[in-house]
């Protein structure tokens, strides 16, 4: 019985140590919820690859203490943990009051009183048509593309939102419907660009987003670029999406994850760089076909820039995923080759040798690039 384990009942107890992650990982779950659970941190042991060697002390730990939590029914006085979940969220007081004056012609402030903090987010599934219809409503200055920019001050960044996209026709407006309006408090003038895969090769988020970072620089001259899975719901409107002079990670706690950064290196889910940052990095890596590692490889890049990552504090990094299986998307396998050769790959692979050919088309609140990815356009070494 897993509560019974020495590690757990050692006095003191702060967390568990590498032979107890040993041995309690290979312990059958004890119930269907803490099974999805373990499921992700067995999932996470993989996606993160060779980072787990170094990590595996604070991971292993955290996330099985989340598995052991969430397993049983424990009323606090079981074991012992110092683990202390309710974060506190950033003071109001540090943001303006709600007797704000604008200036059309002063930039607008990051720390807004139309940031509420703490979303409600509905997952509930909705026609696009319908998310359309409410939004423009609301809002009927944005125009055709979901362009928008605030009129009350001068936005302080111009914001292209990437969406990396195959068949998944029915969260799209989910996110749509949620991250419009926060965007709009936070008073960021932007828009959002939808790359979707065509033909059969396997999923490639991070070409996509290589596609994306392209044309949305053709059409307009942004400065900041966040790249966003279409299933990621932001849990709290303070979480700024403007860049900074570091590449910013947003999405640092998920659900799925038991609202803990699974690993110190994890840079999935939303990210930020501005355009002379990603530039600098030479974009995401091609070469990962299938799910799995493109993340770890931009972390790579923005460390060998000497850039660092910054991240929301506490309670403002909270995302909530549409759960679903990868449906029929396959997992990239030579990830950790690739990941062992970041450094000579990032000044071959990335926005230097891609090419492609898309296919535009502009919806009410996205642009659409339609692009079929094949090995051919990014050309690279063979590595085993
Ligand atoms: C533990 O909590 C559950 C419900 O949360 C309750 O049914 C149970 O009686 C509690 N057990 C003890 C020992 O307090
Ligand atoms: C947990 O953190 C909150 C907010 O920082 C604090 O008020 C509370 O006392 C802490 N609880 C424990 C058990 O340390
Ligand atoms: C969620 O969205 C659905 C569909 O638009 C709506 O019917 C429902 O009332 C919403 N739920 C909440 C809690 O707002
Ligand atoms: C990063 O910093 C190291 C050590 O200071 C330096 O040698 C290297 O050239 C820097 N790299 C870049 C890309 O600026
Ligand atoms: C994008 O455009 C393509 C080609 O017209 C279309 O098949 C696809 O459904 C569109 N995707 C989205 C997300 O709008």
């Amino acid at each position: 019985c897993l509560n019974r384990h020495p590690c757990l009942r050692r006095p003191g107890y702060s967390g568990l140590t590498y032979d107890c992650i040993n041995e309690l990982t290979f312990l059958s779950p004890p119930s269907p919820p803490s099974l999805s659970v373990v499921n992700e941190y067995l999932f996470m042991v993989q996606a993160t690859g060779i980072h787990i060697k170094d990590n595996v002390k604070n991971i292993g730990a955290q996330v099985l203490e989340q598995v052991v939590r969430g397993g049983y029914n424990i009323n606090g006085t079981d074991y012992a943990y110092d683990f202390n979940l309710s974060e506190s969220d950033v003071p109001p007081t540090t943001y303006l009051p709600d007797s704000f004056t604008y200036l059309s012609s002063q930039i607008c402030p990051e720390r807004l009183p139309s940031m509420k903090g703490r979303l409600e987010v509905n997952m509930s599934e909705m026609a696009l048509e319908d998310v359309e219809r409410v939004l423009l409503n609301a809002e009927p200055s944005m125009t055709l593309g979901g362009y928008w920019k605030p009129r009350d001050c001068v936005p302080r960044w111009k914001v292209a939102i990437l969406v990396p996209f195959r068949n998944r026709h029915e969260h799209l407006p989910i996110l749509l419907r949620h991250l419009i309006p926060a965007l709009q408090r936070q008073r960021l003038q932007f828009a959002f660009y939808v790359v979707e895969q065509v033909g059969s090769e396997p999923f490639n988020r991070a070409m996509l987003f290589n596609v994306g970072f392209r044309e949305a620089m053709r059409d307009l001259d942004w400065d900041c670029m966040v790249f966003h899975d279409v299933d990621h719901m932001l849990e709290n409107d303070r979480n700024y999406y403007g860049c900074g002079d570091m590449p910013r990670h947003f999405a640092v706690k998920l659900n799925k994850y038991s609202y803990m950064l699974p690993y110190n290196e994890f840079f999935g889910g939303v990210s930020g760089l501005t355009v002379e940052q990603f530039t600098k990095i030479n974009g995401f890596p091609n070469a990962f076909w299938g799910w799995g590692g493109e993340d770890d490889d931009l972390w790579n890049r923005v460390q060998y820039a000497n850039y660092t990552v910054s991240r929301p504090q506490g309670e403002l990094g909270r995302y909530m995923s549409i759960p679903h299986h990868h449906r029929g998307e396959v997992q990239f396998l030579g990830r950790y080759t690739l990941l062992r050769r970041s450094k000579e790959r990032q000044s071959l692979d990335g926005l230097n040798n891609l090419q492609y050919s898309p296919l535009l088309s502009r919806r009410p609140l996205y642009t659409n690039i339609s692009v079929s990815l094949s090995r051919k356009l990014a050309p690279i070494a063979d590595y085993n």
